[in-house]
């Protein structure tokens, strides 16, 4: 898919208003690349201001099209019972996907996912962006290559870089800054197979566990009441 004029990016879509009901409001009318078209609706991110820990995903699946909220489906499941194993409090994470829109190819009744391109990735980082500066979440964590890639550039290795400590590159700074993380997308894990199964969704938790140390607290001391 080239980039057309009317697929120009979701830039001009995006409000100055940073609040997170103006910024779904305005994507929920966003055409800023084509998979505006086939999809049902915008899934856009779901979670409190000021959640300190953000989870981005690749992008919403069957479930989260027809419900409208991201990680409500096998995977979604997957992901919250491995948030409930790293005991992290859901309310204390802020769910999003890189790219907005589902992505499928039609097999009879049955709608295929597809991989994000790098033109939707792009067309849709300003929407990401935008919810960080909203969120202003302490961590950032990216589950799989796709949502790594939105922000760190498409030669990112999630692989090599598992767990570590990063950050924004430049030219994406938000203030205050969160710390980036990285690592492999739940769906990884459903897929998953092979005989160490159980130990590659222990890391998977490990991973949580690791982005989310000492966030819970500091997030239950900032709230009002
Ligand atoms: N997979 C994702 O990456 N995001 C979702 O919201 C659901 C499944
Ligand atoms: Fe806009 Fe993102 Fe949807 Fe493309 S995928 S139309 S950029 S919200």
């Amino acid at each position: 898919m080239r980039r057309g004029v009317d697929e120009p990016g979701a830039q001009q879509f995006v409000p100055a208003d940073r609040r997170l009901s103006s910024l779904k409001r305005a994507a929920s009318d966003c055409r800023g690349c084509a998979l505006y078209e086939d999809a049902t609706q915008t899934v856009f991110g779901q979670g409190k201001p000021q959640a300190p820990l953000m989870l981005v995903g690749e992008q919403p699946g069957d479930y989260e099209d027809q419900e409208g909220v991201p990680f409500v489906g096998p995977a979604g499941r997957l992901l919250n019972r491995a948030l409930d194993d790293a005991g992290i409090d859901p309310a204390l994470t802020y769910q999003t996907n890189a790219v907005k829109h589902f992505k499928f190819k039609r097999v009879g009744k049955r709608r295929i996912h597809e991989k994000p391109g790098r033109i939707e990735v792009v067309a849709c980082q300003p929407w990401l962006i935008a919810e960080i500066e909203s969120v202003q979440p302490q961590v950032v964590l990216c589950l799989g290559a796709t949502a790594a890639q939105s922000l760190l550039g498409s030669a990112f290795r999630v692989t090599a870089h598992r767990g570590e400590r990063l950050r924004l590159p430049a030219p994406l700074q938000v203030e205050p800054e969160p710390v980036l993380m990285a690592t492999i997308h739940p769906s990884a894990l459903l897929r998953d197979r092979s005989e160490r199964r159980e130990e590659n969704y222990a890391s998977f938790v490990d991973d949580l566990r690791g982005a989310s140390t000492g966030l819970a607290a500091m997030f239950r001391e900032n709230q009002p009441g």
